[in-house]
């Protein structure tokens, strides 16, 4: 079996995060989101994975390289504009050849990997006819996904792309088992509302087509929304299991729970109450970290309070308290203001969002 992760797109709903960073590239506990899909699939024992990439091609290329990090062979695909999940499937058709593969979107967030789903298909595979299988899982507001519609034996009858009025509350994940039996209902997709050449279709085809679709309804699942909450939820789940560990410096502080500090990181005179994961080249000075809080590498925290919060590369804290629920960007300066005038002053990029207390 191969794998085909989808890594292209522009990542507006991540604005403004993704003006200057793949949108696949927003770290989670330090990590990025493409990461942790890449792990999943080699932990499900695939080997040859085929990355889709668009216009942040250099910047994927340049952090998974050639996937033998991840102890995967990775080949590069390049879609020359993002016209659609389908259109990313129909570029990757002589990668693919006649094998079975699962496509994994790149900004999906799957709480327990894929193994499970993978040898699955893989064993159906060998005693059935069955053509494709879809992972569902049940959302608040199914009308910003794909909606699958079951019957009372839990088959799937109809799948909808983003349906003004869902018919269910089970939305389609971004990770899709297909025999090569997708190709033909792939080529012979319209482009639709959108412009996009829609997988969501393509399977509705098989369907009509009479070919076995079966699903998989999953909890523990993470799509980015444009919500900065639910990143911060995310990071949240993926802190509960972190492995603590001070491999940084340490002086004069008192660090409670789940920490990690990592390598080339330095801590003192802080209290920092777990679970948090500092990074290598990051300093800590007189300064409070509360719990789910992920500082990125070679960012500075002084005399500050921040919590439940996520800090991008190289960004700067310092005298400020206190930051709650943020997401804060790679090299941004916050520092407080002089007493008088009593006046906020900001230089935001576009897209940014503030929220000012008092
Ligand atoms: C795509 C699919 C949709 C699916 C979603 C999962 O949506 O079209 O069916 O539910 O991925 O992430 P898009 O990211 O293009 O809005």
């Amino acid at each position: 079996m191969k794998a085909l992760v989808l890594a292209g797109g522009s990542g507006s709903r991540l604005r403004p995060i993704t003006h200057t960073s793949a949108k696949q590239l927003v770290p989670v506990a330090n990590k990025p989101v493409l990461f942790y899909g890449l792990e999943s699939i080699a932990e499900a024992g695939i080997r040859e994975v085929g990355v889709v990439v668009g216009d942040t091609a250099p910047e994927i290329q340049a952090a998974v390289g050639d996937g033998s990090a991840f102890g995967l062979q990775v080949t590069y695909l390049r879609q020359e504009a993002p016209l659609g999940l389908a259109h990313a499937l129909l570029i990757s058709r002589d990668y693919l050849g006649d094998d079975d593969f699962v496509m994994y979107l790149g900004d999906n967030f799957i709480v327990g990997g894929i193994k499970e789903i993978v040898d699955q298909f893989a064993a159906e595979r060998r005693t059935s006819d069955v053509a494709a299988r879809i992972m569902l899982t049940r959302v608040s507001d199914p009308r910003a996904f794909g909606v699958a519609e079951l019957d009372e034996q839990g088959r799937v009858v109809r799948l909808e792309e983003k349906p003004s009025e869902p018919k269910s509350d089970l939305a389609l994940v971004g990770v899709y088992l297909f025999s090569p039996a997708v190709h033909p209902f792939v080529e012979r997709l319209k482009p639709s509302r959108r412009g996009e050449l829609e997988i969501t279709e393509a399977i509705q085809g098989m369907l009509d087509a009479g070919l076995p679709v079966h699903s998989t309804v999953i909890s523990g699942y993470w799509k980015d929304t444009g919500n900065v909450t639910d990143m911060l939820e995310v990071n949240r789940l993926v802190l509960e299991s972190l492995e603590p560990a001070r491999h940084g410096e340490v002086t004069d502080s008192e660090l409670i729970g789940r920490v990690r500090v990592e390598a080339g990181a330095a801590v003192h005179g802080c209290r920092i109450v777990g679970p948090v994961v500092i990074g290598s080249g990051s300093v800590l000075r007189d300064s409070y970290v509360g719990p789910f809080t992920s500082i990125d590498r070679d960012c500075r925290v002084t005399d500050s309070e921040i919590e439940y919060s996520i800090v991008l590369r190289g960004a700067s804290i310092s005298g400020v308290r206190r930051i709650e629920s943020s997401l804060i960007g790679r090299e941004v300066r916050i520092t407080p203001a002089p007493s008088v005038p009593r006046a906020h002053r900001l230089v935001l990029g576009d897209h940014s969002q503030v929220q000012i207390s008092g």
